[in-house]
């Protein structure tokens, strides 16, 4: 069996061969948030589907790629679509882009999300700066052989989101005037939306927002040394805060409605990073 780090170089080497440059800031762009790579410049595309050892879809229609290119005049890597644990992903595949951004020389990591709201002061609509995660997906992604070349057995998760980028964010925020909420995000597998219960519990817990990605790549992100901003697009209202139904039309809608906040208030940031 070829070994994980051998998969993870040869991902690294067929990127860097396509790139004339290489990046030093990597981006995960949520649900409905992708529109983000179309605003890079001096753009080389790259999909998922032609990078060895990149995970396949199996889902018709589901594409994903990276976008190589410049915003606020820093060179980035931005992934448009990401691989989600509900889809069948393992863990491991879950966070091998992360691994190949980071051996790429990338140590900057802006991680986006939609995210249903658990704290009731938040509407959907809302962005929200994520200062601290809650694995609830049962699983990480580390478990198994350490990959020593990366980082240590036990990392250390006590500033998983820097606050010296999360400094930044704020900044650039409050230069733009646009409202940053900050708060916990608490990862589920999903596919379903949470129950009422799930997220009455979330909140005891001090979570909120939820959402079904995003922890895993935060993990493996620190576990290899890399910086890392988390922005949630908060899309809709958790499970029975209101009394209406969740919906995925909802969630790409909202997304959609808050794009041009979010492009504004990512770009920023870049500029600042
Ligand atoms: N729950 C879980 N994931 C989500 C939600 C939600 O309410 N909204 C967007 N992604």
């Amino acid at each position: 069996m070829v070994k994980l780090n051998e998969m993870i170089i040869e991902a690294k080497k067929y990127i860097e061969s396509n790139l004339v440059d290489i990046p030093d800031i990597g981006m995960i762009l949520g649900s409905g948030l992708g529109v983000l790579g179309d605003e890079a410049t001096n753009k080389n595309v790259i999909d998922y589907s032609n990078i060895p050892n990149f995970p396949v879809s199996t889902i018709e229609g589901h594409k994903g790629r990276f976008i190589f290119g410049e915003i606020a005049n820093r060179k980035v890597a931005i992934m448009q679509g990401r691989f989600h644990y509900y889809e069948g992903y393992s863990m491991k595949e879950v966070v091998f882009p992360i691994w190949v951004m980071r051996a790429l020389g990338i140590k900057k990591l802006i991680v986006t999300n939609a995210a249903g709201g658990v704290n009731t002061d938040f509407v959907p609509g809302d962005l929200m700066l994520i200062n601290d995660h809650i694995n609830f997906m049962g699983q990480n992604p580390l478990i198994g052989s350490n990959l020593h070349d990366f980082g240590t057995r036990f990392p250390d998760m006590s500033n998983a989101y820097s606050s010296s980028m999360r400094d930044i964010a704020k900044k650039a925020s409050a230069d733009l005037n646009i409202q940053l909420k900050e708060g916990v995000y608490v990862s589920m597998t999903g596919p379903a939306y949470e129950t009422p219960a799930e997220i009455k519990m979330a909140r005891i817990l001090g979570a909120d927002a939820v959402g079904m990605s995003t922890v895993p790549e935060v993990i493996a992100a620190n576990h290899a040394g890399m910086d890392v901003i988390g922005i949630s697009c908060i899309t809709n209202m958790a499970a029975g805060v209101l009394d209406k139904p969740l919906s995925h039309d909802e969630v790409i809608r909202t997304a959609d409605e808050v794009k041009d906040k979010f492009i504004k208030l990512v770009m920023a940031i870049i500029k600042r990073m």
